[in-house]
């Protein structure tokens, strides 16, 4: 198989081709070490637990982001490069602390009631989507609104967000709301790029709605009537 690989060394990209044996039913991520351990050792790519769990080996194929320990290898090419929307450090390693800079900024967690809280099935069923995101930044890396507007949450804050308002345990939910008014839930585009890409199926563009919906009802921000100029409406 032709193996396309966009790596980034010392402040540029380059695109090398190699040709690898690839045993049937492999996924990126077995490729991306079949290469390591046998054609280049130093070649830089995060993961660690293979089963889609993590969220750390996020990288795209033939064009889109996908996680390479879910995705398997299939035809006679394939391109592996950085996924988009992020500072690239080493080959296929990303800088991914701008996501957990704003997870922290926001305080994104459980204020715990201090009391016994019961949590029904019904509860979990809300946030049972939401709850499946393990922070691989793929929306991030495909939504149009981050890279226009710097101070846009980002689907992944608004998902892990999501979650922890609607948890019954959480007694911050005002506070948390009040928080997120600093996050512009307004400038997604509801492009559904994230929706699409999701690779757990989370559907980040919905809780964006919803919680745009909890901000405006509560007054924390006002209906928007402008277009967004930038994508020529
Ligand atoms: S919502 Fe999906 S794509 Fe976004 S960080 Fe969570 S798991 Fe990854
Ligand atoms: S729907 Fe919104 S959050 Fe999702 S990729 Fe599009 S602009 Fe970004
Ligand atoms: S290695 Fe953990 S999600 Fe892929």
């Amino acid at each position: 198989m032709r193996v396309r690989l966009k790596r980034f060394r010392e402040g540029r990209f380059f695109t090398e081709e190699l040709e690898i044996d690839v045993p049937e039913g492999s996924t990126v991520l077995d490729l991306l070490f079949r290469i390591k351990e046998e054609v280049d050792p130093t070649l830089s790519f995060r993961s660690m637990c293979r089963a889609s769990i993590c969220g750390t080996c996020s990288v795209k194929v033939n064009g889109e982001p996908k996680l390479a320990c879910n995705t398997k290898v299939k035809g006679e090419e394939i391109t592996i490069e950085p996924v988009d929307n992020a500072r690239p450090i080493k080959d296929l390693v990303v800088d991914q602390d701008p996501l957990f800079f704003r997870l922290r900024q926001g305080l994104i967690r459980v204020e715990p009631r201090g009391e016994e809280v019961k949590v029904y099935p019904k509860d979990l069923l809300k946030t049972e989507r939401a709850s499946d995101c393990i922070l691989c930044g793929i929306c991030d890396s495909a939504c149009p609104s981050l890279v226009e507007d710097r101070k846009f949450g980002g689907p992944s804050l608004f998902t892990k967000a999501y979650r922890i308002l609607e948890d019954p345990r959480n007694r911050g939910l005002e506070e948390s709301l009040r928080r997120l008014v600093d996050f512009n839930v307004q400038s997604c585009t509801h492009c559904n790029n994230c929706n699409l890409y999701c690779p757990k199926g989370c559907m980040p563009e919905r809780w964006i709605t919803l919680i745009e919906g909890m901000l405006l009802k509560r007054g924390y921000i006002q209906r928007k009537t402008e277009d967004f100029g930038f994508l020529g409406f």
